[in-house]
């Protein structure tokens, strides 16, 4: 079994996430979504939140699975027997952070590879908190979440008025 993770936080799931799910199902036999719950991000979304919006949005890929987990993304990845993580690149201001993210991997755990696949042109600009801005702000996000994730954002932001500084 040909087995990868895919971890970040999550919060929460765009079209550039599940463009590079997409893609990474085909590549390998399985695929686990890893929510990272010591993220050092304040997050809109709790852990169940995020978990339940990337169970829907994978419901038609039977290969890709949603976990959680704490402490290192190497010793999660052993966990599950993987043999790489994977990561998306949008632009060359992700290269430094994810080199570096990448070596320091490599140090801890030699045998785990990090793969990188590009993100699709349409959502190279895109990232989980300018999508919560502007949803806070009330422009229209269809382009880059789905319906679902978007509904989540208008509850927070519109029924439960959240602040849109509380985007990060
Ligand atoms: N298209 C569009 N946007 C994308 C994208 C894509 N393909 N891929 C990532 N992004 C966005 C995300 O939405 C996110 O946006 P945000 O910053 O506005 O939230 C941003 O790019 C990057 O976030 P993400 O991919 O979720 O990663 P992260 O930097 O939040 O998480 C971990 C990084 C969890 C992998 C890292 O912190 C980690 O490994 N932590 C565990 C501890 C550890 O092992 N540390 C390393 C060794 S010391």
């Amino acid at each position: 079994m040909r087995t990868a993770i895919y971890p970040g936080t999550f919060d929460p799931v765009t079209y550039g996430h599940l463009d590079i799910l997409t893609r990474a199902k085909e590549l390998f036999d399985e695929v686990t979504i890893a929510i990272a719950e010591d993220s050092e991000k304040k997050t809109l979304f709790t852990l169940e939140e995020r978990k339940e919006l990337l169970l829907e949005a994978t419901k038609d890929m039977p290969n890709v699975k949603v976990c959680v987990f704490e402490g290192l993304t190497v010793e999660f990845a052993r966990q599950c027997g993987a043999l790489a993580i994977l990561r998306g690149l949008r632009a060359l201001s992700d290269f430094e952070y994810e080199f570096q993210l990448a070596l320091m991997n490599k140090k801890l755990a030699p045998d785990i590879e990090t793969i990188f696949l590009m993100t699709q042109s349409q959502f190279s600009f895109i990232s989980s908190s300018a999508i919560k801005w502007a949803a806070s702000l009330h422009a229209g996000v269809s382009d880059f979440i789905p319906p679902h994730v978007e509904e989540a954002l208008m509850t927070k932001y519109v029924h439960l008025r959240i602040p849109s500084n509380s985007k990060d």
